[in-house]
Protein backbone atom coordinates (compact mmCIF):
# COMPACT_ATOMS: atom_id res chain seq x y z
CA UNK A 1 0.00 0.00 0.00
CA UNK A 2 1.22 3.72 -1.26
CA UNK A 3 2.70 5.80 2.14
CA UNK A 4 1.19 9.31 2.96
CA UNK A 5 4.37 11.41 4.26
CA UNK A 6 3.20 13.39 8.12
CA UNK A 7 4.94 16.67 7.97
CA UNK A 8 4.62 17.87 10.80
CA UNK A 9 4.46 21.64 11.39
CA UNK A 10 3.46 21.85 15.18
CA UNK A 11 6.63 23.94 16.09
CA UNK A 12 6.64 26.12 13.10
CA UNK A 13 3.25 26.97 11.71
CA UNK A 14 1.65 25.72 14.97
CA UNK A 15 3.82 27.83 17.04
CA UNK A 16 2.88 31.28 14.96
CA UNK A 17 -0.68 31.18 16.68
CA UNK A 18 -1.42 34.10 18.40
CA UNK A 19 -0.28 33.45 22.13
CA UNK A 20 1.34 30.11 21.22
CA UNK A 21 4.80 30.59 22.17
CA UNK A 22 6.90 27.95 23.48
CA UNK A 23 9.95 27.76 24.96
CA UNK A 24 13.26 25.78 24.37
CA UNK A 25 13.10 22.94 26.23
CA UNK A 26 9.15 22.72 25.25
CA UNK A 27 9.84 22.94 21.77
CA UNK A 28 12.26 19.69 22.32
CA UNK A 29 9.73 18.32 24.67
CA UNK A 30 7.01 18.41 22.01
CA UNK A 31 9.78 17.25 19.33
CA UNK A 32 10.38 13.81 21.53
CA UNK A 33 6.86 13.08 21.38
CA UNK A 34 6.63 13.71 17.59
CA UNK A 35 9.17 11.44 17.24
CA UNK A 36 7.41 8.77 19.30
CA UNK A 37 4.26 9.39 16.80
CA UNK A 38 6.53 8.35 14.23
CA UNK A 39 5.99 11.30 12.22
CA UNK A 40 8.17 11.59 8.84
CA UNK A 41 9.16 15.24 9.21
CA UNK A 42 9.30 17.92 11.77
CA UNK A 43 9.41 20.96 10.70
CA UNK A 44 11.06 22.69 14.08
CA UNK A 45 11.18 25.83 13.08
CA UNK A 46 12.33 29.70 11.18
CA UNK A 47 15.60 29.68 12.22
CA UNK A 48 16.37 33.47 11.06
CA UNK A 49 12.89 34.59 12.69
CA UNK A 50 14.82 34.85 15.94
CA UNK A 51 17.83 34.01 18.21
CA UNK A 52 15.20 31.45 20.44
CA UNK A 53 13.65 29.28 17.28
CA UNK A 54 17.27 29.10 15.50
CA UNK A 55 18.75 27.61 19.31
CA UNK A 56 15.54 25.50 19.47
CA UNK A 57 16.00 24.31 15.69
CA UNK A 58 19.28 23.53 15.96
CA UNK A 59 18.46 21.53 19.58
CA UNK A 60 15.91 19.04 17.86
CA UNK A 61 18.33 18.61 15.22
CA UNK A 62 21.08 17.26 17.28
CA UNK A 63 18.36 15.40 19.55
CA UNK A 64 15.97 13.68 17.59
CA UNK A 65 17.41 11.44 15.12
CA UNK A 66 14.44 9.31 13.43
CA UNK A 67 12.43 11.94 11.28
CA UNK A 68 13.57 14.25 9.17
CA UNK A 69 14.14 17.64 10.87
CA UNK A 70 13.22 20.79 8.70
CA UNK A 71 14.31 24.28 8.59
CA UNK A 72 11.90 27.00 7.12
CA UNK A 73 13.38 29.69 5.57
CA UNK A 74 12.24 32.81 3.04
CA UNK A 75 14.25 32.75 -0.53
CA UNK A 76 16.94 34.83 0.51
CA UNK A 77 20.61 33.79 1.18
CA UNK A 78 20.63 34.71 4.61
CA UNK A 79 17.14 32.92 5.61
CA UNK A 80 18.81 30.14 3.56
CA UNK A 81 22.14 29.66 5.09
CA UNK A 82 21.04 30.16 8.85
CA UNK A 83 17.96 27.47 8.32
CA UNK A 84 21.47 25.55 7.19
CA UNK A 85 23.03 25.84 10.47
CA UNK A 86 20.41 25.13 11.93
CA UNK A 87 19.41 21.79 10.75
CA UNK A 88 23.21 21.03 9.72
CA UNK A 89 23.77 18.26 12.89
CA UNK A 90 20.59 16.51 11.71
CA UNK A 91 20.71 12.70 10.51
CA UNK A 92 18.24 13.62 7.87
CA UNK A 93 18.07 17.64 7.58
CA UNK A 94 15.76 19.33 5.17
CA UNK A 95 16.06 23.28 4.05
CA UNK A 96 12.08 24.41 3.12
CA UNK A 97 12.27 27.07 0.88
CA UNK A 98 8.96 29.42 0.23
CA UNK A 99 8.26 32.58 -1.64
CA UNK A 100 4.75 34.29 -2.54
CA UNK A 101 3.42 33.63 -6.25
CA UNK A 102 0.00 34.67 -6.17
CA UNK A 103 -0.37 38.12 -8.41
CA UNK A 104 -1.95 39.83 -4.90
CA UNK A 105 1.10 39.09 -3.10
CA UNK A 106 3.73 40.32 -6.15
CA UNK A 107 1.33 43.34 -6.69
CA UNK A 108 0.74 44.55 -2.76
CA UNK A 109 3.30 42.88 -0.89
CA UNK A 110 6.65 42.09 -2.80
CA UNK A 111 6.39 44.44 -5.69
CA UNK A 112 7.78 42.31 -8.09
CA UNK A 113 6.99 40.32 -11.69
CA UNK A 114 6.01 36.98 -12.40
CA UNK A 115 9.67 36.31 -13.71
CA UNK A 116 11.38 38.24 -11.22
CA UNK A 117 10.27 35.95 -8.55
CA UNK A 118 10.53 32.95 -11.11
CA UNK A 119 14.37 33.38 -11.29
CA UNK A 120 14.58 33.73 -7.30
CA UNK A 121 12.97 30.41 -6.46
CA UNK A 122 15.55 28.91 -8.88
CA UNK A 123 18.12 30.64 -7.74
CA UNK A 124 17.71 30.13 -3.83
CA UNK A 125 16.55 26.16 -4.12
CA UNK A 126 20.07 25.62 -5.74
CA UNK A 127 21.35 27.91 -3.19
CA UNK A 128 19.64 25.37 -1.06
CA UNK A 129 21.01 22.18 -2.94
CA UNK A 130 25.06 23.12 -2.19
CA UNK A 131 23.76 22.73 1.86
CA UNK A 132 21.68 18.89 1.21
CA UNK A 133 19.94 16.90 -1.22
CA UNK A 134 16.36 17.25 0.71
CA UNK A 135 14.91 20.52 -0.59
CA UNK A 136 11.29 21.22 -0.18
CA UNK A 137 9.93 24.57 -2.33
CA UNK A 138 6.55 26.32 -1.40
CA UNK A 139 5.18 28.86 -3.69
CA UNK A 140 2.94 30.72 -1.19
CA UNK A 141 -0.75 31.59 -1.48
CA UNK A 142 -0.64 28.58 -4.27
CA UNK A 143 -4.26 28.43 -4.15
CA UNK A 144 -5.25 32.25 -5.05
CA UNK A 145 -2.55 31.65 -8.19
CA UNK A 146 -3.12 31.16 -11.84
CA UNK A 147 -2.24 27.37 -12.19
CA UNK A 148 -0.23 27.95 -15.59
CA UNK A 149 2.07 29.74 -13.34
CA UNK A 150 2.29 27.74 -10.42
CA UNK A 151 2.90 24.37 -12.93
CA UNK A 152 5.94 27.24 -14.23
CA UNK A 153 7.68 27.46 -10.93
CA UNK A 154 7.39 23.97 -10.14
CA UNK A 155 9.25 22.82 -13.19
CA UNK A 156 11.64 25.31 -12.44
CA UNK A 157 12.09 24.59 -8.96
CA UNK A 158 12.59 20.66 -9.61
CA UNK A 159 14.88 21.17 -12.38
CA UNK A 160 16.64 23.51 -9.51
CA UNK A 161 16.91 20.51 -7.19
CA UNK A 162 13.91 20.73 -5.18
CA UNK A 163 12.76 16.67 -4.25
CA UNK A 164 9.14 18.22 -2.77
CA UNK A 165 7.16 20.75 -4.03
CA UNK A 166 4.50 22.12 -1.31
CA UNK A 167 0.86 23.53 -2.28
CA UNK A 168 -0.16 25.87 0.25
CA UNK A 169 -3.81 27.33 0.72
CA UNK A 170 -2.23 30.07 2.67
CA UNK A 171 -5.32 31.89 3.48
CA UNK A 172 -7.58 28.98 3.58
CA UNK A 173 -9.56 29.99 0.64
CA UNK A 174 -9.80 26.77 -1.28
CA UNK A 175 -12.87 24.48 -1.90
CA UNK A 176 -12.38 20.84 -1.47
CA UNK A 177 -12.96 19.76 -5.61
CA UNK A 178 -11.31 23.40 -6.80
CA UNK A 179 -8.23 22.77 -4.98
CA UNK A 180 -7.99 18.63 -5.91
CA UNK A 181 -8.31 19.85 -9.17
CA UNK A 182 -5.18 21.99 -8.98
CA UNK A 183 -3.31 19.03 -7.52
CA UNK A 184 -4.01 16.61 -10.37
CA UNK A 185 -3.44 19.46 -12.88
CA UNK A 186 -0.16 19.63 -11.48
CA UNK A 187 0.53 15.74 -12.02
CA UNK A 188 -0.76 16.92 -16.20
CA UNK A 189 0.82 19.52 -16.83
CA UNK A 190 4.59 19.55 -15.12
CA UNK A 191 6.81 17.68 -17.05
CA UNK A 192 9.25 16.39 -14.00
CA UNK A 193 6.58 16.24 -11.51
CA UNK A 194 7.76 12.37 -11.23
CA UNK A 195 10.91 13.20 -9.51
CA UNK A 196 9.71 15.64 -6.66
CA UNK A 197 6.93 14.65 -3.73
CA UNK A 198 3.91 16.54 -4.36
CA UNK A 199 2.99 17.60 -0.69
CA UNK A 200 -0.05 20.14 0.59
CA UNK A 201 -0.35 22.42 3.05
CA UNK A 202 -3.87 23.79 4.09
CA UNK A 203 -5.00 26.43 6.60
CA UNK A 204 -8.34 26.11 8.11
CA UNK A 205 -10.01 29.68 7.54
CA UNK A 206 -13.01 28.23 5.96
CA UNK A 207 -13.41 25.06 8.17
CA UNK A 208 -12.13 22.79 5.52
CA UNK A 209 -8.20 22.11 5.72
CA UNK A 210 -8.65 18.53 6.25
CA UNK A 211 -11.07 18.22 3.22
CA UNK A 212 -8.92 20.05 1.24
CA UNK A 213 -6.03 18.06 2.33
CA UNK A 214 -7.86 14.54 2.15
CA UNK A 215 -9.15 15.57 -1.69
CA UNK A 216 -5.80 16.22 -2.33
CA UNK A 217 -4.52 13.24 -1.38
CA UNK A 218 -6.53 11.23 -3.16
CA UNK A 219 -6.17 13.42 -6.39
CA UNK A 220 -2.25 12.03 -5.78
CA UNK A 221 -0.63 14.28 -3.21
CA UNK A 222 1.85 12.11 -1.28
CA UNK A 223 2.88 14.55 1.48
CA UNK A 224 0.28 16.56 4.42
CA UNK A 225 1.65 19.49 6.52
CA UNK A 226 -0.60 19.48 9.62
CA UNK A 227 -0.28 20.23 13.21
CA UNK A 228 -1.56 18.77 16.14
CA UNK A 229 -4.58 19.87 17.24
CA UNK A 230 -5.00 22.01 13.90
CA UNK A 231 -3.28 24.87 16.13
CA UNK A 232 -1.35 27.20 14.02
CA UNK A 233 -1.70 30.99 12.39
CA UNK A 234 -5.16 32.21 12.64
CA UNK A 235 -7.64 29.49 12.17
CA UNK A 236 -4.89 26.90 11.89
CA UNK A 237 -3.84 24.45 9.95
CA UNK A 238 -5.18 20.67 9.02
CA UNK A 239 -5.34 18.67 12.14
CA UNK A 240 -2.68 15.98 12.19
CA UNK A 241 -5.38 13.69 13.90
CA UNK A 242 -8.06 13.54 11.68
CA UNK A 243 -5.56 13.48 8.41
CA UNK A 244 -3.94 10.09 9.66
CA UNK A 245 -7.31 8.60 11.34
CA UNK A 246 -9.33 9.46 7.89
CA UNK A 247 -6.81 7.49 6.00
CA UNK A 248 -6.30 4.65 8.74
CA UNK A 249 -10.55 4.60 9.18
CA UNK A 250 -11.47 4.64 5.51
CA UNK A 251 -8.64 2.45 3.79
CA UNK A 252 -11.50 0.74 2.06
CA UNK A 253 -11.65 4.39 0.09
CA UNK A 254 -7.78 5.84 -0.12
CA UNK A 255 -6.31 2.75 -0.25
CA UNK A 256 -2.98 4.82 1.40
CA UNK A 257 -1.29 4.19 4.82
CA UNK A 258 0.97 6.61 7.48
CA UNK A 259 3.44 5.82 9.69
CA UNK A 260 2.02 7.47 12.54
CA UNK A 261 1.85 4.64 15.59
CA UNK A 262 -1.62 6.08 16.46
CA UNK A 263 -1.45 5.11 20.14
CA UNK A 264 0.23 7.82 20.95
CA UNK A 265 -2.08 10.94 19.32
CA UNK A 266 -3.55 11.47 22.95
CA UNK A 267 -1.48 12.13 24.58
CA UNK A 268 0.16 14.53 22.03
CA UNK A 269 -2.51 16.25 21.33
CA UNK A 270 -2.72 16.59 25.72
CA UNK A 271 1.29 17.95 25.73
CA UNK A 272 0.50 20.62 23.04
CA UNK A 273 -2.56 21.14 24.68
CA UNK A 274 -1.07 22.13 28.15
CA UNK A 275 2.18 23.84 26.54
CA UNK A 276 0.67 26.28 24.35
CA UNK A 277 -2.14 26.71 26.60
CA UNK A 278 -4.77 26.32 23.95
CA UNK A 279 -7.70 23.75 25.56
CA UNK A 280 -9.03 21.38 22.78
CA UNK A 281 -12.62 22.02 22.55
CA UNK A 282 -14.90 19.16 23.98
CA UNK A 283 -16.23 18.40 20.45
CA UNK A 284 -13.14 18.14 18.54
CA UNK A 285 -13.16 15.24 16.44
CA UNK A 286 -10.43 12.29 17.53
CA UNK A 287 -9.00 14.05 20.52
CA UNK A 288 -11.99 15.97 22.05
CA UNK A 289 -13.19 15.04 25.67
CA UNK A 290 -16.73 13.90 23.72
CA UNK A 291 -15.35 12.35 20.43
CA UNK A 292 -15.85 8.53 22.24
CA UNK A 293 -18.62 9.28 24.57
CA UNK A 294 -22.21 8.64 24.17
CA UNK A 295 -25.21 10.27 25.67
CA UNK A 296 -27.83 9.07 23.82
CA UNK A 297 -29.96 5.96 25.75
CA UNK A 298 -30.28 4.39 22.40
CA UNK A 299 -26.33 5.21 20.93
CA UNK A 300 -25.43 3.87 24.67
CA UNK A 301 -28.05 0.56 24.95
CA UNK A 302 -25.81 -0.03 21.17
CA UNK A 303 -22.36 0.52 21.86
CA UNK A 304 -22.93 -1.69 25.02
CA UNK A 305 -24.08 -4.31 22.54
CA UNK A 306 -21.34 -3.92 19.90
CA UNK A 307 -19.48 -0.85 19.78
CA UNK A 308 -19.17 -0.72 16.05
CA UNK A 309 -22.86 0.22 15.86
CA UNK A 310 -22.21 3.70 16.61
CA UNK A 311 -18.33 4.08 16.92
CA UNK A 312 -16.13 4.15 13.72
CA UNK A 313 -12.65 3.95 15.65
CA UNK A 314 -11.52 1.99 19.02
CA UNK A 315 -11.03 4.87 21.23
CA UNK A 316 -7.64 2.52 22.18
CA UNK A 317 -6.10 3.01 18.91
CA UNK A 318 -5.43 6.87 19.45
CA UNK A 319 -4.41 6.28 23.10
CA UNK A 320 -7.57 6.69 25.29
CA UNK A 321 -7.13 4.25 27.74
CA UNK A 322 -10.16 2.18 28.47
CA UNK A 323 -10.30 1.88 32.25
CA UNK A 324 -12.26 0.46 34.42
CA UNK A 325 -10.25 1.31 38.01
CA UNK A 326 -10.86 4.31 39.73
CA UNK A 327 -8.02 5.20 41.91
CA UNK A 328 -8.60 6.89 45.33
CA UNK A 329 -6.80 7.23 48.86
CA UNK A 330 -6.35 3.88 49.29
CA UNK A 331 -4.21 3.49 46.16
CA UNK A 332 -0.94 2.71 46.57
CA UNK A 333 2.44 3.22 44.16
CA UNK A 334 2.01 0.29 42.00
CA UNK A 335 -1.43 0.83 41.16
CA UNK A 336 -0.67 4.54 40.16
CA UNK A 337 2.57 3.40 38.44
CA UNK A 338 0.38 1.03 36.44
CA UNK A 339 -2.09 3.83 35.63
CA UNK A 340 1.01 6.17 34.69
CA UNK A 341 1.89 3.71 32.75
CA UNK A 342 -1.91 3.29 31.20
CA UNK A 343 -2.05 6.77 30.01
CA UNK A 344 1.25 6.77 28.32
CA UNK A 345 3.84 8.34 31.09
CA UNK A 346 6.93 6.73 31.97
CA UNK A 347 8.42 8.91 34.69
CA UNK A 348 11.96 8.64 36.16
CA UNK A 349 12.28 7.69 39.98
CA UNK A 350 12.61 11.24 41.38
CA UNK A 351 9.49 12.19 38.58
CA UNK A 352 7.62 9.63 39.85
CA UNK A 353 7.83 10.28 43.88
CA UNK A 354 7.27 13.71 43.28
CA UNK A 355 4.00 12.85 41.24
CA UNK A 356 3.49 9.61 43.74
CA UNK A 357 3.15 12.24 46.76
CA UNK A 358 0.77 14.92 44.85
CA UNK A 359 -1.56 12.07 44.10
CA UNK A 360 -1.51 11.23 48.01
CA UNK A 361 -2.02 15.08 48.83
CA UNK A 362 -4.73 15.25 46.29
CA UNK A 363 -6.63 11.72 47.26
CA UNK A 364 -7.13 13.17 50.97
CA UNK A 365 -8.99 16.53 49.40
CA UNK A 366 -10.71 14.75 46.28
CA UNK A 367 -12.74 10.44 46.89
CA UNK A 368 -11.97 9.22 43.28
CA UNK A 369 -9.15 10.52 41.12
CA UNK A 370 -9.91 10.23 37.31
CA UNK A 371 -7.77 9.77 34.44
CA UNK A 372 -7.89 13.64 33.61
CA UNK A 373 -6.97 14.47 37.89
CA UNK A 374 -3.75 12.09 36.65
CA UNK A 375 -3.14 14.23 33.34
CA UNK A 376 -3.05 17.76 35.01
CA UNK A 377 -1.12 16.22 38.45
CA UNK A 378 2.07 14.78 36.61
CA UNK A 379 1.13 17.94 33.93
CA UNK A 380 1.81 20.49 37.60
CA UNK A 381 5.05 18.56 38.58
CA UNK A 382 6.69 18.81 34.69
CA UNK A 383 5.65 22.81 35.26
CA UNK A 384 7.74 23.14 37.94
CA UNK A 385 10.83 21.05 37.24
CA UNK A 386 12.60 24.23 34.87
CA UNK A 387 10.77 27.08 38.00
CA UNK A 388 13.04 29.95 38.29
CA UNK A 389 10.36 31.28 41.30
CA UNK A 390 8.69 28.72 43.18
CA UNK A 391 5.75 29.53 45.51
CA UNK A 392 6.16 28.83 48.94
CA UNK A 393 3.32 29.69 50.55
CA UNK A 394 0.04 31.71 50.01
CA UNK A 395 -2.52 33.16 51.61
CA UNK A 396 -5.38 35.71 51.00
CA UNK A 397 -8.65 37.19 52.97
CA UNK A 398 -11.52 38.21 50.94
CA UNK A 399 -15.43 38.56 51.47
CA UNK A 400 -18.20 40.68 49.76
CA UNK A 401 -17.29 43.20 52.76
CA UNK A 402 -13.53 42.49 53.67
CA UNK A 403 -10.85 44.06 51.59
CA UNK A 404 -9.04 41.40 48.91
CA UNK A 405 -5.93 40.79 50.12
CA UNK A 406 -2.87 38.36 49.48
CA UNK A 407 0.59 37.68 51.21
CA UNK A 408 2.56 35.76 49.17
CA UNK A 409 6.04 33.83 50.06
CA UNK A 410 8.43 32.93 47.09
CA UNK A 411 11.39 31.00 46.58
CA UNK A 412 13.42 33.23 44.15
CA UNK A 413 16.38 31.43 41.93
CA UNK A 414 19.58 32.28 44.76
CA UNK A 415 17.22 30.61 47.39
CA UNK A 416 16.84 33.31 49.15
CA UNK A 417 13.16 33.66 50.22
CA UNK A 418 10.61 36.74 49.85
CA UNK A 419 7.25 37.59 51.45
CA UNK A 420 4.87 40.32 50.54
CA UNK A 421 1.35 41.67 50.66
CA UNK A 422 -1.03 43.25 48.17
CA UNK A 423 -4.65 44.74 48.13
CA UNK A 424 -6.88 43.54 44.87
CA UNK A 425 -9.72 43.85 43.32
CA UNK A 426 -11.11 40.72 43.93
CA UNK A 427 -8.39 37.42 45.57
CA UNK A 428 -6.81 36.73 42.18
CA UNK A 429 -5.88 40.21 41.50
CA UNK A 430 -4.73 40.77 45.22
CA UNK A 431 -2.21 37.26 44.57
CA UNK A 432 -0.72 38.66 41.02
CA UNK A 433 -0.24 42.17 42.57
CA UNK A 434 1.90 40.40 45.06
CA UNK A 435 3.55 38.44 43.26
CA UNK A 436 4.48 41.28 40.84
CA UNK A 437 5.94 43.79 43.86
CA UNK A 438 8.59 40.38 44.60
CA UNK A 439 9.35 39.47 40.63
CA UNK A 440 8.99 43.06 39.83
CA UNK A 441 8.97 42.40 35.80
CA UNK A 442 6.62 44.93 33.81
CA UNK A 443 3.82 42.74 32.50
CA UNK A 444 0.12 43.13 31.63
CA UNK A 445 -2.15 40.41 32.11
CA UNK A 446 -4.59 39.46 29.17
CA UNK A 447 -6.51 36.25 29.24
CA UNK A 448 -7.22 34.16 32.97
CA UNK A 449 -10.00 31.65 32.57
CA UNK A 450 -10.76 28.68 35.11
CA UNK A 451 -11.64 25.15 34.25
CA UNK A 452 -12.27 22.27 36.15
CA UNK A 453 -11.34 19.28 35.17
CA UNK A 454 -13.90 16.71 36.32
CA UNK A 455 -16.85 17.01 37.71
CA UNK A 456 -18.01 17.57 41.17
CA UNK A 457 -17.09 20.15 43.93
CA UNK A 458 -14.03 18.56 45.02
CA UNK A 459 -12.54 18.80 41.31
CA UNK A 460 -8.80 20.43 40.42
CA UNK A 461 -9.49 23.49 39.03
CA UNK A 462 -6.78 24.24 35.83
CA UNK A 463 -6.10 28.42 35.42
CA UNK A 464 -4.78 29.46 32.24
CA UNK A 465 -3.20 32.85 32.53
CA UNK A 466 -1.75 34.77 29.64
CA UNK A 467 0.42 37.51 30.10
CA UNK A 468 2.07 40.15 27.58
CA UNK A 469 5.49 41.86 28.10
CA UNK A 470 7.33 43.78 24.62
CA UNK A 471 4.22 42.69 22.58
CA UNK A 472 5.11 39.16 23.60
CA UNK A 473 2.42 36.61 24.97
CA UNK A 474 3.42 34.14 27.74
CA UNK A 475 1.48 31.63 28.69
CA UNK A 476 0.92 30.30 32.24
CA UNK A 477 -0.88 27.25 33.85
CA UNK A 478 -1.42 26.46 37.10
CA UNK A 479 -3.83 23.57 38.62
CA UNK A 480 -5.09 22.86 41.93
CA UNK A 481 -7.95 21.89 44.06
CA UNK A 482 -8.08 26.10 45.24
CA UNK A 483 -8.52 28.14 42.25
CA UNK A 484 -6.58 31.11 43.69
CA UNK A 485 -3.59 28.20 44.11
CA UNK A 486 -4.31 27.01 40.79
CA UNK A 487 -4.04 31.34 39.83
CA UNK A 488 -0.72 31.95 41.97
CA UNK A 489 0.76 29.06 40.32
CA UNK A 490 -0.32 29.87 36.61
CA UNK A 491 0.80 33.48 36.95
CA UNK A 492 4.26 32.24 38.65
CA UNK A 493 4.60 29.48 35.39
CA UNK A 494 4.08 32.76 33.17
CA UNK A 495 6.53 35.07 34.62
CA UNK A 496 9.04 32.34 34.78
CA UNK A 497 8.60 31.48 31.27
CA UNK A 498 8.81 35.56 30.43
CA UNK A 499 12.09 35.24 32.50
CA UNK A 500 13.75 32.15 30.47
CA UNK A 501 13.00 33.83 27.08
CA UNK A 502 14.44 36.86 28.38
CA UNK A 503 17.38 34.91 29.53
CA UNK A 504 17.98 32.74 25.88
CA UNK A 505 17.32 36.40 24.24
CA UNK A 506 20.18 37.81 26.58
O1 LIG B 1 0.74 28.94 4.88
C1 LIG B 1 1.77 28.99 4.19
O2 LIG B 1 1.79 29.35 3.02
C2 LIG B 1 3.02 28.63 4.86
C3 LIG B 1 4.22 28.48 3.99
C4 LIG B 1 5.44 28.97 4.65
C5 LIG B 1 4.34 27.06 3.54
O3 LIG B 1 3.04 28.40 6.04
ZN1 LIG C 1 0.98 27.98 6.79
Amino acid sequence: MERVIIFDTTLRDGEQAAGGTLNIQEKLGIARQLEKLSVDVIEAGFPISSPGDFEAVRLIAKEIHTPIICALARAHPDDIDRAWEAVEKAKRPRIHVFLSASDIHLLYQLKKSREEILGMSRDMVVRAKKYTDDIEFSPMDASRTEPEYIYQILEAVIDAGATTVNIPDTVGYAIPDEFGSLIEGIFQNVPNINRAVVSVHCHNDLGLAVANSLESVKRGARQVECTINGIGERAGNASLEEIVMAIRTRKDFFNLTTNVETRQIYKTSRLVSELTGFTVQPNKAIVGANAFSHESGIHQDGVIKMPITYEIMDPRTVGIPASSLVLGKLSGRHAFRERLAELGYSLNEEDFDRAFSAFKELADKKKEITDRDIESLVAEEQRTVSEVYHIDRIQVSCGDRGIPTAAVRLIAPDGQVLADAALGTGPVDAVCKAINRLVGVPNVLTEFTVKSVTEGIDAIGEVLIRIESESITYTGRGADTDIIVASAKAYVNALNRLLAAKKVAG
